[in-house]
């Protein structure tokens, strides 16, 4: 099921990534054509044209990334499919619909960058079977054979420092980075790492070009993206779309809401609320940077979960950072002392058992752990917490007298 930006509906366009009716490679190269080699360089510039942001969640231009790497030494390649994000299922899902996808982008990535070794790693049972079913099909096909690990499933896992160190045979935590990956990532050597969904949209400019990718999505965010829609909605799954797609439409290809929404949490649980004011709202907001960007959002990496009217948010906020809190590799001081007290603070607000001075302490907290981190898992938590005391105000300052504004209902144990 595909979305386009100019799409009246969100049925009516077809899809990209999720082209293909099956996962084996004959259906792949019927769908999509032979894999299209390039040659060293020329798909950096074809990348570069077709303005292809990362899809792991920055939204880092893709072509920088490969120019960067293909300026060194003998490079590495590695996709990245450990999806530690609990609320995102589009990379185990783009694996097990589209594997040659991703793989042939893989190899093309490795080619422009000039790498003779290349990587999968994924979180087992989530696309892992599919790619290595898709493997052994290629056999003899591919230029650079792929080394599967598997991820262990924790949230940290999938950024970029910690996929490195679990690949160099180390415990999979993020590492202080002084000198960026392609300059001297695995083993010191350049080293371009990828989310699985970027490298099958490579996969797709190299047999499409620039100007056909840039005919989805906006002219500052071309392409499509994997949106996975979660919480009070009818049918939760995965669906592709134009950035700057609706939210409604986004709603509308899973079946719609379930119930009436207060707001939606999008980016994931490094990721920021949207407070829905009406109906309406939803389908005014475009999933896009620019479209976001008023709420203090982004589309991450395509996670959109709905929150339905008459549930607590700062219950759910709170759920999410004693999550993330627990979550932290304990290496750094923010995580080790900050994001639990963080988490704590949250949680006595959300119980209706805390101080007058609580959400402005969480506010403080939230600045002490900012870039303070070797990685940005302090700077996501903060800025979950923020964007809930930001868009539930009203029900923060009704917990602080001991009343829960969603549900109308006093809140017990309150001293
Ligand atoms: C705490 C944390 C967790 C992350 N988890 C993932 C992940 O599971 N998968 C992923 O592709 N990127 C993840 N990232 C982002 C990666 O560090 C990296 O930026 C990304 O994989 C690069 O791919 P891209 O250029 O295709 O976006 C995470 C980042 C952070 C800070
Ligand atoms: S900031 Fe937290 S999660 Fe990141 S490296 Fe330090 S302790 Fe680990």
């Amino acid at each position: 099921m595909s979305l386009t930006v100019d799409a009246p509906s969100a049925l009516d366009t077809a899809p990209r990534l999720l082209a293909a009716p099956s996962p084996d490679l004959a259906t792949h190269r019927a769908t999509f054509g032979e894999l299209p080699w390039q040659g060293r360089r020329r798909l950096v510039s074809e990348v570069e044209a077709s303005g292809l942001l990362g899809r792991g969640g920055a939204g880092f231009p893709a072509w920088r990334k490969m120019a960067a790497s293909a300026a060194g030494g003998e490079a590495v390649v590695i996709a990245n499919a450990a999806e530690g994000e609990p609320a995102s299922a589009k990379d185990a899902t783009l694996l097990s619909v589209s594997p040659h996808l991703v793989l042939d982008g893989l190899q093309l990535a490795a080619e422009a960058v000039g790498a003779k070794e290349a990587h999968l790693y994924v979180r087992p049972g989530r696309g892992e079977h599919a790619a290595r079913t898709a493997l052994a099909e290629r056999r003899g096909r591919d230029r650079v054979e792929v080394t599967v690990t598997r991820a262990s499933g924790h949230f940290l896992d999938g950024e970029e420092t910690a996929v490195i160190s679990a690949l160099e045979g180390r415990v999979a935590l993020p590492r202080d980075k002084r000198i960026p990956a392609p300059v001297s990532g695995m083993r010191g050597r350049p080293t371009l790492l990828h989310n699985v969904e970027t490298l099958a949209h490579v996969a797709l400019i190299a047999r499409g070009g620039s100007a056909w990718f840039r005919t989805a999505g906006t002219a500052e965010e071309p392409g499509t993206f994997l949106a996975t829609v979660s919480g009070d909605v009818a049918s939760p799954g995965v669906v592709e779309a134009g950035y700057g797609v609706p939210l409604a439409d986004l709603f509308a290809a899973v079946g719609g809401p379930s119930a009436d929404l207060q707001a939606v949490l999008i980016g994931g649980y490094h990721g920021a609320w949207v407070p829905l004011a009406d109906a309406d709202d939803a389908a005014r907001i475009a999933v896009s940077r620019a479209g976001l960007a008023p709420y203090g959002a982004t589309p991450g990496a395509g996670v959109v979960v709905a929150l339905r009217s008459g549930a607590c948010a700062l219950a759910a906020t709170s759920k999410v950072l004693t999550y993330l809190a627990g979550q932290s590799a304990r290496q750094c001081g923010p995580c080790l002392n900050g994001l639990p007290a963080l988490a704590e603070n949250f949680a006595a607000l959300a119980g209706g058992r805390a101080p007058r001075n609580c959400a402005q302490r969480v506010e403080r907290l939230s600045e002490l752990v900012e870039r303070r981190g070797a990685c940005h898992h302090p700077d996501g938590t903060a800025r979950l917490a923020r964007s809930a005391l930001r868009a539930f105000e009203e029900d923060v300052r009704a917990h602080l007298s001991g009343r829960c504004a969603a549900t109308g209902l006093m809140i017990v144990g309150r001293p």
